[in-house]
């Protein structure tokens, strides 16, 4: 019984004090991080080769514990107490947007999202971007033009998604004086461009010239975005207005929010609706799966719920291989993290926790069969209905795939998001002839510094053809 005693304490004693095992990299001070913003998840997996599914690396100054075990991340998803959200976030909104803002009340600013976002609004504003998405089709392919026409099919799909979504969010008018949407999205995407640098704080002095006058530029399109009831916005930027006044925000202050918003709420369709056509354009059989969907489910489409099991699933493994966020909270308290396995871990009070669900679960093999594969109907079971039940280690997992996060914390507009992309790829698919350009074009490659922020991009474009379907 002694030995037991002894052996039980010192078993208890060194696993509460261990840490995750500590790579500090070569490079005083900067660690991994060269090695990290290259490609994030490259480096992650060899890091796990390395040392596990847990472990810590020092990138500029700063200590992050990065877990990668799907089992383990409700441990830090549900713990709100010890690692908080909002710090890591306003460091970000600090560096990307330039703003700070005092006396916020993040928890009202997203109760008021979810109201519009998934409440009453919530078919006014899908029927609104129907018509934009719709307006902007014609206006960019004319039902009588009888010529093909060519062009990259991420500048088509984030062009019109992004200047669809402004109108119906934003505001402004097409072809007016008032802001019009494209030079929005000409300014955003030169913004987009700088955007992992900012957050990293590694522009380049002229790069920082740059995006301060891309930022400037922008706050001022923006600027009547919201400001009254009939301003053309949604109510819901009404709203956020009056709550931004409501906390003591000055004008500037406001313009630089109302950017973060423009950024969180069109930032990522556009190029998950890329991946999604660009997917079904390199593999005929899924999209003909698709099409044969679609036409049994037209009617129901713009309104009302629908049931579209093949897209979903086409969706879902698009993003799967695409959607790539970091979940970063930071450490206000001493924690241990207990590991689904029984292993004990503490995290020490500044440092930050990092999970990468692309990494894992999202590209596992042993979760996912040939992980780099597009498989449509990887997400339904074999009498068509989704499916949800996947393992890893003999175990079921709750998350096998995350491109909306999880937890309080998860994306507020994942259902707009879905119906929006459905919309698009529906109207296109049903109205237009759309083919590539060169029939034994791959997809491209992914953009690999874009790792951890959202949806990513392709390096380069696919080109495709299009022109308006002869119905008759
Ligand atoms: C394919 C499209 C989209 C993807 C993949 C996506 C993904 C995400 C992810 C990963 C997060 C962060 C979760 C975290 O930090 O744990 C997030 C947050 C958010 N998303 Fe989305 N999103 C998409 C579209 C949208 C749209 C269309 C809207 C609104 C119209 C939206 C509104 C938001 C907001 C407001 C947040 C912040 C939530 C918070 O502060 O807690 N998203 N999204």
């Amino acid at each position: 019984i002694t030995c037991l005693y002894i052996y039980t304490f010192v078993f208890v004693f060194f696993r509460s004090k261990s840490e995750p095992p500590l790579d500090k990299g070569v490079i005083p001070w900067l660690g991994h991080a060269l090695e990290f913003g290259k490609d994030a998840s490259k480096f992650l997996n060899r890091m796990k080769l390395k040392h596990g599914n847990i472990f810590t690396v020092r990138a500029a100054g700063r200590y992050v514990t990065v877990l990668l075990d799907p089992h383990s991340y409700d441990a830090v998803i549900n713990d709100s107490d010890s690692l908080d959200f909002t710090r890591y976030a306003q460091v970000l909104m600090e560096r990307i947007f330039n703003l700070r803002l005092p006396h916020h009340q993040p928890a009202k600013a997203k109760a008021m999202m979810k109201k519009h976002f998934l409440g009453m609004n919530f078919g006014s504003l899908n029927s609104a971007m129907g018509k934009h998405l719709q307006a902007l089709l014609k206006a960019e392919m004319p039902q009588n033009q009888k010529d093909w026409k060519e062009e990259g099919l991420f500048n088509f799909s984030y062009s019109l998604l992004f200047k669809a979504g402004y109108l119906t969010l934003f505001g402004g008018e097409q072809n007016n004086n008032g802001t019009d949407p494209s030079s929005v999205y000409e300014e955003y995407k030169k913004f987009d461009g700088l955007l992992t640098k900012m957050a990293r704080g590694t522009l380049k002095p002229e790069e920082k010239r740059t995006a301060q006058s891309v930022r400037q530029r922008l706050w001022e399109l923006l600027a009547p975005a919201g400001l009254t009831e009939d301003s053309g916005s949604s109510p819901w930027l009404h709203a956020y207005r009056c709550l931004l006044q409501e906390e003591g925000a000055d004008k500037e202050t406001q313009k630089k929010a109302i950017l973060m918003q423009l950024w969180a709420t069109q930032g990522n369709v556009g190029p998950a609706a890329f991946w999604l056509l660009g997917y079904l354009l390199t593999n005929h059989e899924a999209l003909a799966a698709v099409k044969r969907e679609m036409e049994t489910s037209e009617t129901s489409l713009l309104n009302g719920p629908v049931n579209t099991p093949v897209f979903d699933s086409a969706l879902e493994e698009a993003l799967r291989l695409t959607a790539a966020p970091f979940i970063t909270r930071e450490v206000v308290q001493e924690k241990t993290l207990h590991m689904a396995d029984g292993q004990e871990y503490l995290l020490r009070k500044g440092d930050r926790v990092c999970l990468f669900p692309f990494n894992s679960p999202q590209m596992d093999p042993e979760i996912h069969q040939e992980p780099q594969k597009f498989k449509y109907d990887r997400f339904l079971n074999e009498d068509g209905s989704a499916k949800r039940v996947f393992y890893k280690g003999g175990r079921r997992l709750k998350y096998y795939t995350m491109p909306w996060g999880a937890g309080t914390n998860g994306c507020v507009g994942k259902q707009f998001a879905i119906n929006t992309i459905r919309q698009f790829v529906y109207m296109v698919l049903a109205n237009y002839d759309l083919e590539l350009s060169d029939p034994n074009a791959q997809i491209p490659e992914i953009n690999a510094s874009r790792y951890g922020f959202g949806m990513l991009q392709p390096e380069g474009d696919l080109l495709v053809r299009f022109k308006p379907r002869n119905t008759h």
